[in-house]
């Protein structure tokens, strides 16, 4: 009987063993996507090709001068911080799959991109190549692009149509580069129709750029040498959140009335430029950076983007600005009590 029991609790141990390490084997079957036996994990000797994410390859940070061959099973590639100086065909020849290419920190040259390279890749949605020595935007790309972060390179030129068919793009990073107003025309970005963020801060525009995609949500134009803004600028650029023209020159006389009254804005950064005049703002703006400029004299009722005090009949007329930086003028305290009645929502000005 004893012998019985024990039998009965033995197999039901290992009964229950064996579902349990048959659910596991089943669920990791459906967890993993890929069905490993199809692939031949070829490796380049010089990089690292983690076997749990077989679609990844890193090459990173290796030394490396040219890239290797990559492997046709490769969606993700990282040959970031190397000394690369060349983009050829050749190494990309299988690899038809690509999603993303991190190319930054190399010695990558305009001469050294072989033509139609990137755009042969067809299903490329990422390319980085800041941080190298190019001296014009590569060109062609691939249509299904999304983002393109071009920072820090030595760009002047960017070629006719080089942006035309990229109408999936919604980031676009130019920032420290050397454009000058020649190099933008009114085409330079159309067809640009998802472009959600362009960065073309630290260049040498003294202009604001011809003509800008109408869905851009952030704009960056920090640190140029921008000294007017034409009138009605803004007005189709309904989508437009985030605007930064910190470290320019722009003066009073620069800016229409009305330029920055736009009513999708929230942040408005006009740090370290050569205004006297606070410029009229609409309800919406949450943020504004008016610091380091040469404003002498802040009237609340002149700032106010509402009558004051007594129109506020509907929450929704409430001014909604909440930080304000005015140090680096020529303000002297106290604030004026007008500007606490018109910004109810404000929570810190800096003086
Ligand atoms: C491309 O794949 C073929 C077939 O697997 C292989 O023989 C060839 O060496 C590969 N070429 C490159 C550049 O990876
Ligand atoms: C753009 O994105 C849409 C939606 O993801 C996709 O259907 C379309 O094929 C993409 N266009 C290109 C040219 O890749
Ligand atoms: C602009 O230049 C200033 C001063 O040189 C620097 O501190 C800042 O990081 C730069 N900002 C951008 C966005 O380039
Ligand atoms: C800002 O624009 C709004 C509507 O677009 C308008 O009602 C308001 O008068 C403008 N502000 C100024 C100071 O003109
Ligand atoms: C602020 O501006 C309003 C309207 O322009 C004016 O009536 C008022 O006197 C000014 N306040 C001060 C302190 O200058």
């Amino acid at each position: 009987m004893m012998n019985v029991k024990l039998c009965s609790n033995l197999l039901v141990v290992f009964l229950t063993h064996t579902v349990s390490t048959q659910n596991i084997r089943l669920m990791d079957d459906e967890l993993d996507p890929y069905d490993w036996s199809l692939y031949s994990f070829e490796c380049p000797q010089e990089c690292f090709c983690p076997p749990s994410f077989p679609n990844a390859l890193y090459c990173d940070s290796k030394e490396l001068k040219e890239i290797p061959a990559i492997p046709a099973r490769i969606w993700y590639l990282y040959l970031q911080n190397n000394h690369i100086g060349t983009v050829t065909g050749k190494s990309f020849m299988n690899a038809t799959q690509l999603k993303w290419i991190n190319l930054n920190k190399n010695k990558i040259t305009s001469n050294g991109i072989e033509k139609g390279v990137f755009s042969n890749m067809k299903n490329l949605l990422y390319l980085f190549l800041e941080d190298n020595e190019l001296e014009e935007v590569p060109a062609p790309l691939p249509a299904s692009l999304e983002q393109l972060r071009l920072a820090r390179n030595k760009i002047t030129t960017i070629p006719e149509g080089a942006f035309s068919n990229l109408e999936n793009l919604t980031v676009l990073d130019l920032h420290q580069n050397t454009l000058l107003d020649s190099t933008l025309s009114s085409n330079t970005f159309q067809g640009l129709n998802s472009l959600m963020q362009l960065n073309i801060a630290q260049n040498s525009l003294t202009k604001m750029p011809p003509a800008l995609p109408n869905n851009v949500v952030q704009l960056y134009l920090d640190n140029n040498s921008i000294e007017a803004i034409p009138a009605n600028y803004f007005d189709a650029m309904l989508k437009l959140v985030f605007l930064r023209l910190n470290n320019n020159k722009l003066t009073d006389e620069g800016l229409p009335m009305n330029v920055f009254n736009i009513s999708s804005l929230l942040v408005l950064q006009l740090s370290y430029n050569a205004l006297t005049r606070i410029p009229a703002i609409s309800v919406h703006l949450e943020h504004l950076h008016l610091d380091n400029n040469k404003i002498d004299n802040v009237n609340g009722t002149q700032m106010c983007p509402v009558p004051i005090p007594g129109d506020y009949v509907y929450e929704r007329n409430v001014p909604a600005l909440r930080y304000l930086r005015l140090d680096g003028n020529e303000i002297k305290p106290p604030i004026p009590f007008d500007l606490m009645l018109c910004f109810r929502l404000l929570q810190a000005v800096v003086v």
